[in-house]
């Protein structure tokens, strides 16, 4: 079984015990020699152990630092190209675009606008996770009404999808903090519109024993078992073959994941592939009483 102290640790003490039998006869002068050697034995392996540790998370710091500017200089780089590309468009002046055009273009451009506001957004939520910042603001909130204001941004941004909301008219009150909750709910619409060409996306809510569920499930392209279960590391983005890669960091889910849990909540996905997607996540029922107090 393996000790805070290691194997060196133990056979420190083995050696304690043993000089405590054998050599308590013979004289505390000697056996304060082999006492203090065992201190410093075990002091040096403790050493180790945190000398240890500190390379293990700067080598993961690296790994970090670096997956972060790859993920900056793609997925920042494409948005501002393309920003880039209509503005110098609509600016010349040997080209007249019709009205039409010049709204298409300004679409694109204000849609990629977004996209880089949430790419800044999430690397900044993620370093302030990282940094165990996330401070939650709850209040009593109405989900199905946060829920559909999500939706109706979404749908906004697709033609080809239908998003519907279902919610049981009862729906109790949640405590939790509103802007959160939203952003969980962006990120998860967000994917289902993302990961599918097309088709229904139903937001569903349901009330369990002590918690709701929310879920959200596309027809989209799935995830295939192995790939589930690596779905809420930083950074862990899916290559689907044969498709256009669409712009994101691989952060929104562990984002999601860390608010969710810090509610006291739960998150996961199922899926099949080839027919779509359905991710879960769970919200506690605090007691009114309880409930009042914490807000
Ligand atoms: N509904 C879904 N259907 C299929 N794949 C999904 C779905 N949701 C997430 N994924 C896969 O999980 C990966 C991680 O998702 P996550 O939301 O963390 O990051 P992202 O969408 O790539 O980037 P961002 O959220 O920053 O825009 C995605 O890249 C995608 O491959
Ligand atoms: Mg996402």
């Amino acid at each position: 079984m393996p000790t805070p102290l290691g194997r060196s640790g133990v056979c420190a003490f083995k050696v304690l015990a043993a000089s405590l039998f054998g050599k308590l006869a013979g004289g505390s002068a000697a056996f304060a020699r082999t006492a203090a050697g065992v201190m410093s034995l075990c002091k040096d392996r403790a050493g180790a152990l945190r000398r240890e540790e500190a390379t293990r998370l700067a080598r993961e710091r690296d790994t970090m630092r670096s997956e972060l500017i790859a993920v900056l200089s793609h997925e920042m780089r494409t948005p501002l190209a393309s920003i880039k590309g209509y503005v110098t468009a609509l600016l010349r002046e040997d080209v007249k675009w019709d009205e039409k055009t010049q709204r298409e273009f300004l679409e694109i451009i204000d849609r990629e606008t977004d996209t880089l506001t949430q790419v800044i957004t999430e690397i900044l939520d993620a370093s302030a996770l990282e940094a165990g910042g996330l401070e939650l603001n709850k209040e009593p909130i109405l989900l199905p009404k946060l829920v559909q204001k999500v939706v109706d941004e979404i749908s906004r941004h697709t033609r080809d999808h239908r998003l519907l909301v279902c919610f049981p008219a009862d729906f109790p009150v949640v405590v939790a903090d509103r802007l959160r909750i939203e952003q969980v709910m962006r990120n998860l619409l967000d994917n289902a519109v993302k990961y599918s060409d097309g088709g229904l996306v139903v937001t569903r809510g349901e009330v369990g024993e002590n918690e709701v569920i929310v879920s959200v499930a596309d027809q989209g392209v799935g995830i295939k078992p192995e790939q589930l279960n690596r779905l809420f590391e930083r950074f862990y983005r899916i290559k689907n073959e044969g498709r256009k890669s669409v712009v994101g960091t691989g952060l929104g889910l562990p984002i999601a994941r860390d608010i969710v849990e810090k509610h006291g909540g739960r998150i996961w996905a199922e899926s099949q592939v080839g027919k779509g997607t359905t991710f879960f996540f769970t919200l506690p029922l605090t007691p009114p009483a309880t409930a009042a107090e914490e807000v």
